[in-house]
């Protein structure tokens, strides 16, 4: 996508100097930094630290990770895999990513095994590019029609949580991808932007998203959702997903669930959008089943931000030493997803659906 003129995806592989570069995202939306990736442990430092992030952008830094490793050392195979999917565990991607490599890899002589890990890498990075532009076209047809089913030319208004942007991806995103894709097509819209707490994904990045793109948006805080849903302020809420059951259970950033009771409580549709690759074929039961990341205390108790003088600052909002619970990511259950847009179009979340995508995967 487009930073005043320019095109960007969130990462790429840099041929002139051999190294990975990705857009530095702890920075945005007050700097705008490119970082490069030149070993495994920049490349876990940077999905730890959350400089990337988004489920399907983890999984193809994970990727490149993997070949950054290989170039040094052909025989670190193993323990680089094993360091890289430690990094982060909720987001399927990340297995799913390495298991592509796993794919292309085995049996491949030492003297190659980084040639073929980076020209793996590469496809998945273009693959994830065509795989979102898709979702964006199939969702946007769904935002066209439910804007002439309005039938006034106010816009429609779209909620959506976190940030499922082109940030989150390699290019275009899932849920803003469908954005992106109906503002194309020239419905207008309106994005309610839920800020996102604790790390404010939804305020620092789709937020910046939005506005380089100039997509009307409004931020609020995480728990105006109902209020607005109860006062038809919103006509349909769009999230990505870090991990979907084959049964259609959604897994997504930490108070998904409860925009989801909202949308479901007033009769407002409630998609996810997800590429196939964040479907996990093996769970069934997202409560039970899907690893919940926990996090730093210091995300909930701390904030940073611009200061009057210019500066980046980092302020204390609690008591000092306060228990502090921070869960990353919570599970909306199938029967409150009215449908999820793939690549391959849209389906209803139940595993008879969604089945007939787990060849695609
Ligand atoms: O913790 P994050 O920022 O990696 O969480 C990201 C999300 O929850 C996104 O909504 C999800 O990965 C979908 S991204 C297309």
């Amino acid at each position: 996508m487009n930073v005043d003129g320019q095109h960007y995806q969130s990462i790429w592989y840099d041929e002139l100097s051999d190294c990975v570069r990705c857009i530095d995202q702890t920075k945005l939306p007050h700097e705008f930094v490119i970082l490069e990736l030149n070993s495994l442990d920049s490349t876990c430092h940077a999905i730890l630290s959350m400089q990337v992030r988004g489920a399907p952008l983890i999984g193809i830094t994970a990727a490149y990770g993997l070949y950054l490793a290989l170039k040094s050392d052909p025989a670190s195979y193993l323990d680089a895999r094993d360091a890289l999917l430690k990094t982060r565990p909720t987001a399927v991607n990340l297995k799913w990513a390495l298991e592509r490599m796993d794919a292309n890899c085995q049996g491949v002589d030492s003297k190659r095994l980084a040639g073929v890990a980076l020209a793996t890498a590469r496809e998945l990075e273009q693959q994830d590019r065509q795989v979102c532009e898709s979702i964006g076209d199939h969702g946007a047809l769904l935002l066209r029609s439910l804007w002439e089913s309005k039938g006034s030319p106010e816009p429609l208004n779209v909620l959506t949580h976190c940030n499922a942007g082109w940030l989150a991806t390699v290019d275009w995103g899932t849920a803003l991808a469908v954005i992106y894709k109906a503002n194309d097509l020239g419905v207008p819209l309106h994005v309610w932007v839920d800020e996102t707490r604790p790390r404010n994904q939804g305020a620092s990045l789709t937020c910046w998203e939005l506005g380089k793109h100039g997509i009307d948006h409004t931020l609020v805080v995480d728990n105006v959702g109902g209020h607005l849903m109860q006062h038809g302020k919103v006509d349909v809420c769009v999230v990505g997903s870090d991990r979907c059951t084959k049964t259609g259970d959604v897994c997504n950033k930490i108070g998904t669930y409860l925009k989801a009771l909202a949308a479901f409580d007033n009769d407002i549709p409630f998609y996810a959008a997800l590429p196939i690759s964040s479907i996990d074929f093996l769970m069934r039961d997202g409560i039970a089943e899907i690893p919940i990341e926990v996090r730093s205390a210091d995300e909930v108790t701390h904030l940073s931000g611009l200061s009057d003088k210019g500066l980046v600052e980092t302020i204390r909002l609690t008591p000092a030493n306060v228990n502090v619970h921070n869960v990353g990511f919570d599970v909306t259950p199938a029967r409150l997803i009215t449908g999820i847009i793939t690549e391959r179009g849209m389906c209803a979340a139940n595993e008879a659906e969604l089945a007939g995508l787990e060849s695609e995967a």
